[in-house]
């Protein structure tokens, strides 16, 4: 049985009492418009061992979206989204008002390493210190055992899991693999900006990185290089950068584990985009 909160007092308090009945809580923090990528979260969630309760926040967190973002226009379904929750088993969701947030005189923040103004950061200044901050909040406020974030927004699972051990909130992190459409594309809120030709062009984003990843024999040069070529097939594709980093985002490895990452914009739309690379 789903239970919805709007107030953060309320669900603090229905958290802890959850917590003295023995049972853990796990957290999956969301902006709504859920499509498969956040049922996949939810799903891990649900079968994560012991007698854990699934908590999802929808809020659609004014302070990450830049001047001109989309921040007005971004979708906000909230009975679809909940019906998805009820389907999904979930049994507390957080539905708090901006109001609720960030009440008049709101003005402490969370301020993220240097990482933030870099990839998706150097686009998007003050991006991820919105995303720590509202994060920070709702781990204060629903005090989850267990936080999920998508492997989709790789920079900002980095970066949430470096706030939790520099800030030691007692939570652990587990990253979730990317649901794709059949063609390859993420799945993504911002998909539904697509027009028809756009939408067709957009899968050259993860095609450009399995084919840069299947190089990775030939080392960090040949994958960029790879990538770059796939991605110059595509003339609506406006490339914002392609990288390649070790795990935690650091500069290029030579060897070993590595991750490939993409921005570009389609029209006005921005997509991103990564995978794995074992070099
Ligand atoms: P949102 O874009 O709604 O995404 C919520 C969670 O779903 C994030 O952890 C994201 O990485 C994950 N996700 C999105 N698309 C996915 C996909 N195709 N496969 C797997 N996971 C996917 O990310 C945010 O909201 C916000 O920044 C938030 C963390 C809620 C803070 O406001």
């Amino acid at each position: 049985e789903l239970t919805v909160h709007r107030d953060p007092a309320d669900v603090n308090a229905v958290s802890r009492a959850l917590r003295g009945a023995g049972r853990k809580v796990a957290l999956v923090p969301t902006m709504g418009a859920l499509h498969d990528g956040h049922r996949e979260l939810i799903r891990h969630a649900r079968l994560l061992p012991g007698s854990t309760v699934t908590a999802v926040s929808i809020f659609v967190n004014p302070l990450q979206f830049g001047a001109n973002e989309d921040l007005t226009r971004y979708p906000r379904p909230l009975e679809a989204d909940l019906e998805i929750l009820r389907e999904e088993g979930v049994e507390l969701a957080f539905v708090p008002s901006v109001d609720d947030m960030y009440p008049p005189g709101a003005q402490t923040r969370i301020v993220p390493g240097p990482l933030a103004d870099e990839l998706e950061g150097a686009v998007r200044p003050g991006h991820f210190e919105g995303v720590l901050t509202i994060v920070g909040k709702l781990f204060q406020i629903v005090a989850p055992e267990i936080a999920l974030f998508g492997e989709k927004d790789y920079q900002q699972l980095v970066m949430l899991q470096k706030m939790v051990r520099d800030l030691n909130f007692p939570l652990s992190i587990v990253g979730v693999p990317t649901v794709r459409e059949t063609d390859g594309l993420a799945l993504s809120s911002r998909n539904v900006y697509l027009s028809d030709e756009q939408r067709a062009a957009a899968p050259t984003l993860q095609r450009a990185l399995k084919e840069g990843a299947s190089v990775s024999a030939r080392g960090p040069a040949a994958v960029l290089a790879r990538a770059r070529e796939v991605l110059a097939t595509e003339p609506l594709l406006d490339v914002d950068y392609l990288e390649l980093r070790d795990p935690e985002l650091g500069p290029t490895p030579e060897t070993g584990r590595a991750r490939l990452l993409v921005a570009a914009r389609i029209g006005t739309t921005r997509l991103i985009d990564n995978v794995p690379v074992q070099l």
